[in-house]
């Protein structure tokens, strides 16, 4: 899994606030009693990210104080991995690999018109919260399909520039949660 790209400028310039949500939080923790936290933390995180489309600062100072995991170790998880974000996430998580195989076969311009289409640069939100734009440099490993997006993790390829307009005018389903 590929690190997040996200700039890494300290906890409290990273973290947005959040209202404290304190009980919805040992809500989810509750669910990992009995199990080793260090075990418990990502799969946990991924439960976080589940509720509030992102990793609030509270939610981690919550886990923290809970698990006695030290705040910059969950910082640490939380910027290593791809699937974990900083920043509030659209409902729709659309990523476009720029793998090899999916540039050589056009994958930059299926990333232009992404972005025109829904104004917005990669790793940015549109205002109505709908969609995060995602850039892929790593290889889904369906090459065949060649160029491809993955939608709310469905692969959808190869897709053409009408195509990818298709998709982002008529999306499937929302699904909650985080590539
Ligand atoms: S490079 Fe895109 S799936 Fe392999």
């Amino acid at each position: 899994m590929s690190a997040n790209s996200t700039q890494t400028t300290g906890i409290e310039d990273l973290w947005k606030d959040i209202q404290e949500d304190r009980e919805k939080v040992l809500g989810i923790l509750g669910g990992f009693e009995g199990m080793d936290p260090m075990e418990s933390l990502i799969p946990a995180l991924h439960e976080l990210q589940k509720v509030y489309r992102y990793i609030p600062e509270g939610g981690a100072r919550v886990i923290s104080e809970e698990w006695h995991i030290p705040l910059t170790d969950i910082f640490g998880v939380v910027t290593f991995y791809a699937d974990f974000s900083t920043q509030p996430m659209g409902r729709n998580q659309l990523w476009v690999c720029e793998g090899a195989a999916c540039y050589f076969m056009g994958a930059t311009t299926l990333g232009e018109v992404a972005q025109q289409r829904l104004g917005v640069a990669y790793n940015e939100t549109t205002p109505d919260g709908e969609w995060t734009l995602h850039r892929a440099d790593f290889c889904y490993g369906a090459c065949h399909l060649a160029p491809l997006i993955d939608l709310n993790h469905e692969i959808l390829g190869p897709l053409s520039e009408e195509g990818l307009r298709q998709v982002i005018d008529n999306p499937p389903r929302h699904h909650e949660g985080s590539h």
